[in-house]
């Protein structure tokens, strides 16, 4: 009996640094904080468009960079990223039409995305953000920007 409780601690401890382990690295957080909403690839069936309820994370993070780059003529990729990343930070907590890059089309269809605020930390948010940014971002090739599949 003793051997056994022993034993369950051991399991109950495992699980519990599991755990915490998995909740600190990106993939995971997108998975457990973001997918539900943007799928990470883009739906190719009509079946799939029909089902989806937010734009895919590559849709949105075309938006996103492509909107912020346009006003901010002459940052680097490093700037360009970090400007993208505190963009997200802010509109996961406080999204507002008013501050989207997104077109109206997105709105009609989908209301605007809920705020975030109780449902991930800043910690995550600092994990996973710069993940999203390297994953999910377009890339611009001879001036023209090309979304990732
Ligand atoms: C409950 C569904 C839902 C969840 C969960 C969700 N989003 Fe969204 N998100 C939306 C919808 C709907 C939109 C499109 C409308 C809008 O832009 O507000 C959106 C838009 C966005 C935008 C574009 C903002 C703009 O309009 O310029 C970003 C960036 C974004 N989401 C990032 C994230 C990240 C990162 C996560 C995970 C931490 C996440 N979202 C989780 C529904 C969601």
């Amino acid at each position: 009996m003793k051997k056994l409780v022993l034993t369950m601690g051991i399991i109950g401890l495992t699980l519990q640094t599991l755990q915490a382990k998995e909740v600190r690295t990106a993939p995971v957080l997108f998975e457990q904080k973001c997918q539900m909403c943007h799928s990470s690839s883009i739906p190719k069936t009509q079946q799939e468009q029909k089902k989806m309820v937010s734009p895919s994370m590559a849709f949105v993070m075309k938006n996103t960079v492509w909107g912020i780059d346009s006003v901010e003529d002459n940052a680097n990729d490093a700037k360009l990223k970090e400007i993208t990343i505190s963009f997200m930070k802010d509109y996961i907590y406080y999204p507002d039409r008013k501050k989207t890059n997104c077109e109206d089309i997105s709105f009609d269809r989908f209301g605007v995305m809920p705020s975030l605020k109780g449902f991930i930390t800043e910690e995550e948010l600092d994990v996973l953000l710069p993940w999203v940014y390297d994953r999910f971002k377009p890339t611009k090739v001879n001036g023209k920007w090309i979304e990732k599949k």
